[in-house]
């Protein structure tokens, strides 16, 4: 492993545009559950009641309630090892952007300045009626909440199944991907496109992909360094042995 880790180190060190794509992974050690595998979310909750508009329109105040659920975990989460290494990484100077698929804050508070997030932000609240958005500190203590402007129903400010990704936000991802020459990609099953598309981008004219999971992902084919561990643990070590080899 460790040879592994100085492998990443190296690529980081080298390259001229690295870039990072996170996933729930990244979180899970906050104590945020991540979607997919035996603890995952989805398999307890079906996303087509809760994560569509669909489910949205048909009970609002269901979906409310789990979003409630989640805004209070993460609320009560705090940034683990991982997150404070990325924003050290940015710090540094070698982390350029940053593209996560988590709707937590936990890389805004780790200190993360030059970020995305491609499946928006829990922490937001959209009206469905008027242009009306808000960022949130607690959950809504009315549930469904309604728009203090128009009246109308609010709605999480996360991408849901079947919704698009804002242009923005997209457009953004994907210009960065085109002009990094390396991709650290961090506890995400990348599966979900077209987030799971970006390291591809970054693969395809050349560039060189990093991945950090505990498991093989989809990404784990086109990776040419594996690092394969907990998020907050083998991203410290990295970040230190760059540091380390930035002195020599
Ligand atoms: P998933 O739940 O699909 O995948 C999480 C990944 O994290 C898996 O590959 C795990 O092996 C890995 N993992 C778990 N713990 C880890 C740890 N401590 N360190 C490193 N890796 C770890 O989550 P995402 O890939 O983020 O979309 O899912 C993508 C999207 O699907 C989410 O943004 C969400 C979901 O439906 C929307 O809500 C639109």
């Amino acid at each position: 492993m460790q040879d592994t880790l100085i492998d990443a180190s190296k690529i980081i060190l080298k390259s001229n545009y690295l870039i990072a794509l996170t996933g729930a992974g990244i979180s899970a050690e906050s104590g945020i559950p991540i979607f997919r595998g035996k603890d995952g979310l989805w398999r307890k909750y079906r996303p087509e009641e809760l994560a569509t508009l669909e489910a949205f329109r048909r009970n609002p105040k269901l979906v409310w309630e789990w979003y409630s659920w989640r805004i209070n975990l993460i609320l009560g989460a705090k940034p683990n090892p991982a997150h404070y290494a990325l924003a050290e990484l940015e710090q540094l100077g070698l982390l350029k952007f940053l593209i996560t698929q988590n709707v937590d804050d936990l890389h805004e508070r780790a200190g993360s300045k030059k970020l995305v997030k491609l499946h928006g932000d829990i922490l937001t609240v959209i009206c469905t009626s008027c242009d009306y958005r808000n960022k949130i500190s607690e959950p809504p203590r009315d549930i469904p909440p309604k728009c203090p402007r128009c009246g109308g129903l609010l709605r999480p400010g996360v991408v849901w199944f079947g919704e698009s990704i804002p242009p923005d936000a997209l457009e953004r991802a994907f210009a960065e991907a085109e002009k990094a020459d390396a991709i650290l990609v961090i506890g995400t099953s990348g599966v979900v496109m077209p987030a799971g598309a970006i390291p591809n981008v970054v693969k395809g004219h050349g560039g060189y992909v990093i991945e950090i999971n505990v498991n093989e992902s989809a990404i784990t084919n086109i990776a040419d360094c594996f690092c394969k561990g907990k998020a907050g643990e083998i991203l410290p070590k990295i970040v230190e042995l760059v540091k380390s080899m930035m002195g020599d």
